[in-house]
């Protein structure tokens, strides 16, 4: 069983690639195949509900949404929402997600964007039938510094949150 690590911000000093990596090393070090889709490397065109369908990197994030179990979904927070990369992605992949078990690590400014989640979460559920995970990250600036997860509750809740997909996926496998 194939699981999958997002990281959707654009930054290269992102706070949100270091929940995803974090979330990468819980699932490999707990034996699961892990693949991990930085959006920074994995340029995507913009959809246009057309011709971007056919790119080659929307066919590689088609084949890697395809074969993963579960999907752990690292992003920042803009605009009280994921940002538009991840909305991006999951507009060029579409029904790849159906059925999917779906975390969320947010790396947001502050504190007053604690919900700001739920409409990606809502869209993935209504539109394709993904199971969210009842547990997600949100960790802010605070939570970092440099290269480091300096909390370590947002540390362990970030390992719970990737291992609760993985169990989420084996416990729903068809
Ligand atoms: C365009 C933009 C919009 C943002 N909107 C919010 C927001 O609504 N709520 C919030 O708490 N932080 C917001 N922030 C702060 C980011 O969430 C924060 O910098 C976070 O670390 C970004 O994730 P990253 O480091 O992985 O790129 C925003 C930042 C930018 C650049």
């Amino acid at each position: 069983m194939n699981h999958l690590v997002i990281s959707a911000s654009l930054n290269p000093e992102s706070n949100s690639r270091l929940l995803a990596r974090a979330a990468e090393r819980a699932l490999a070090a707990a034996g699961y195949a892990v693949a991990f889709a930085d959006l920074r490397e994995l340029a995507l065109p913009p959809c246009d509900g057309a011709a971007a369908y056919s790119h080659p990197h929307t066919a590689r994030a088609r084949e890697l949404v395809t074969a993963a179990a579960g999907i752990v979904i690292a992003t920042p927070v803009y605009n009280y929402d994921a940002n538009a990369s991840v909305k991006n992605l999951i507009e060029l992949t579409g029904r790849a997600w159906e059925n999917k078990i779906v975390g969320f690590a947010c790396a947001a400014g502050g504190t007053t964007s604690y919900m700001s989640i739920m409409g990606l979460a809502n869209s993935l559920m209504l539109d394709f039938r993904c199971t969210v995970v009842p547990r997600f990250v949100y960790a802010t600036e605070a939570d970092f510094a440099g290269d480091a997860i300096t909390n370590a509750l947002i540390a362990q809740r970030t390992e719970e949150l990737a291992l609760s997909v993985a169990r989420y996926a084996q416990a729903l496998q068809n």
